[in-house]
């Protein structure tokens, strides 16, 4: 039988002042999927490593099924399919955990059968994921992972995802404190109502960031990685976020801000070495409150989910 693996990177989504609109990949961090058809119809997952036996093996609750159901649903066929998760990325790190492991089930279930989907077409059934996983059907993880780049969902409906430029040099620093934070909690902390001044202060840097990334325009870049939405009431679910960015900026990154819905926190730096310098601070800041960390440093990853085995 045929059987088919892909990998999807992690992500960054919000970037700051982009709530639900804003994300970009991440180099070789990420999950790989395995699909393989079966006689008997129906979707069923057969193995998850690396998840500590954390996440569900029901069909209904698992990200790789849900978008896989998703997508037959929309082509209107029924398919025996089974589905080997390996997961690369934490749970609940704010990585786009649960997006990786959707991305990558729905490329290989593409190319499984026979690529009726262009990739871009894919990422409604991955927000179908997200949707049971954290209660929103957000994009700003699965499109990134899916398609690679830096993206901006300009709409939800209908959905319209633009592929934005990447500045030469532009890098990010990734530290993940080995704490556990669900979307869905984070989301819950959020306020539903923002004032008139918040939404220009907002809107200013969204677009700050955007003409920065269009420019190359670095000075402008940092002046907009700013979030006066989201950040305020997570930041407090995230022990040491102030004094890093403090810690990060001394040593001229660009700025800093939760990436996704936490806990890993980002940083994004012009060059190589500034951003490995913001690693090193970081790791010092969480030393101090004796918690222990993952560091990444990365480009922003163009490919997004790729096949990585076809037998
Ligand atoms: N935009 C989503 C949120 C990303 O902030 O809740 C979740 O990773």
């Amino acid at each position: 039988m045929k059987k088919v693996t892909a990998f999807a990177p992690a992500t960054v989504a919000n970037v700051s002042c982009g709530f639900d609109i804003l994300g970009f990949a991440i180099d070789d961090l990420g999950d790989k999927v395995t699909v393989e058809l079966k006689e008997q119809e129906g979707l069923t997952v057969k193995q998850i490593e690396g998840d500590g036996g954390k996440l569900p093996l029901e069909a209904d609750k698992n990200t790789c099924t849900v978008a896989i159901k998703a997508m037959l649903d929309a082509l209107g066929i029924q398919k025996g399919i089974a589905v080997s998760l390996e997961k690369g990325l934490p749970l609940g790190s704010g990585m786009g955990s649960s997006a990786a492991s959707a991305a990558a089930a729905l490329v290989a279930a593409n190319e499984l059968l026979g690529k009726p989907f262009e990739k871009n077409d894919l990422v409604p059934f991955a927000m179908e994921a997200e949707r049971m996983a954290c209660g929103a059907a957000h994009a700003d993880n699965v499109a990134p992972s899916i398609l690679g780049g830096f993206v901006l969902i300009r709409g939800y409906d209908p959905l319209d995802v633009v592929k934005l430029p990447v500045p030469k040099g532009l890098y990010c620093t990734l530290i993940h404190p080995h704490l556990e934070l669900k979307t869905a909690d984070s989301r819950s902390v959020l306020r539903q109502q923002i004032s008139l001044k918040a939404s220009t202060v907002q809107s200013g840097n969204i677009a700050g960031l955007i003409a920065g990334l269009y420019e190359s325009d670095y000075g402008l870049i940092s002046r907009s990685l700013k979030d006066v939405i989201a950040e305020p009431s997570r930041a407090l679910l995230i022990p040491g976020f102030y004094e890093l960015r403090e810690a990060v900026m001394e040593v001229g990154a660009l700025g800093s801000g939760i990436s996704g819905s936490g806990p890993t926190i980002f940083i994004l730096a012009q060059g190589k070495e500034t951003a490995l310098k913001a690693g090193h601070e970081s790791k010092k800041v969480f030393e101090k409150i004796g918690l222990e960390v993952d560091v990444y440093v990365s480009e922003v990853n163009d490919r997004g989910s790729y096949i990585s085995d076809n037998q």
